[in-house]
């Protein structure tokens, strides 16, 4: 099992309402971790919140030895985690589970986020962009304030587009309008998403309309987050497509084949 009991925390920035990024200090993190994959964290040595937390990889530097996680507060876990300070030390395990297949040379990359979903597709685009494939950014939020690393999006030269649902930046409607474009316009070989469950849906039944191959980023409440605890399944076809089968998202997933799960 890959547990670090004492990770320190380098430093931690707000990137919007709600919304930070920590930065920690994880040299054998750093050099093992493959987008997608995920850092399931003991966010006080107490017993509340007793559960570990997780959190998709972010980004990582490998020279500084550094990962980062993006996150919401939404709770009291991220809550207590958004307090962390320079110098304070988590306990970690990871990194965890099955992250994202990277597209073949000369495939189109499409990478749909809505709102905090970017955390892993950031990742997957650092990853990118060290390959040669074309690189399309489908970025949405509720509202323009939201719509999170633009900036930083934009330093990796994708092809950026984004939706907000009021339409305060960018086209207004769901983030999943600009692929259903995309898709009908032949730009994209390969998407991979992550966000709210019916965004991934929409993602979901958008590829399987235009026949393109895509992986889902998912999201349940998990326990032990190594596979023995079975609180974190979700319906998948089973592997000759006949009937069903209930995977464990924290180590058959969190990325699953779109074609895969049953909703
Ligand atoms: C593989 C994986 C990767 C994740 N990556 C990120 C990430 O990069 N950034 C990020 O902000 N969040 C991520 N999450 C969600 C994150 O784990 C939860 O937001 C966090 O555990 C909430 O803890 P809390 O104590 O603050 O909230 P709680 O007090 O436990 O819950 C607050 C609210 O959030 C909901 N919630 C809590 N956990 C989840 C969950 N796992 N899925 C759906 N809803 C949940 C609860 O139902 C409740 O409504 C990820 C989840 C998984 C399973
Ligand atoms: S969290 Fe325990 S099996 Fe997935």
């Amino acid at each position: 099992m890959k547990h670090f009991p004492a990770v320190e925390v380098i430093r931690q920035e707000m990137v919007a309402p709600d919304c930070y990024r920590l930065h920690l200090f994880a040299p054998e993190i750093s050099a093992s971790a493959k987008p997608g994959q995920f850092l399931h964290i003991r966010i006080t040595p107490g017993l509340e919140p007793l559960l570990r937390r997780p959190f998709s990889v972010h980004a990582a530097d490998r020279q500084k030895g550094e990962v980062a996680v993006l996150y919401r507060v939404v709770g009291r876990g991220t809550r207590l985690l958004a307090e962390k300070k320079k110098g304070e030390t988590l306990d970690v395990m990871g990194p965890l589970g099955r992250g994202f297949t990277l597209p073949a040379p000369g495939q189109k990359a499409a990478l749909v986020a809505g709102g905090i979903g970017i955390a892993p597709l950031f990742f997957l685009l650092q990853t990118l962009a060290g390959l040669k494939n074309s690189v399309h950014v489908l970025l949405g939020a509720r509202v323009a304030k939201e719509l999170l690393l633009i900036r930083e999006i934009g330093a990796y030269k994708p092809s950026l587009m984004v939706a907000t649902d009021d339409g305060s930046r960018g086209r207004r409607g769901p983030v999943t309008e600009l692929l259903r474009e995309l898709l009908a316009e032949r730009k994209a070989d390969r998407v991979y998403a992550c966000g709210p469950t019916a965004m991934l849906k929409t993602v979901a039944a958008l590829l399987q309309k235009h026949g393109v191959d895509g992986e889902l980023s998912l999201e349940e409440r998990m326990g032990c987050g190594v596979g023995a605890c079975l609180s974190c399944v979700c319906k998948t076809s089973s592997k000759d497509g006949t009937s069903f089968a209930y995977r464990r998202v924290c180590l058959e997933g969190p990325v699953f084949p779109a074609r895969d799960v049953i909703w």
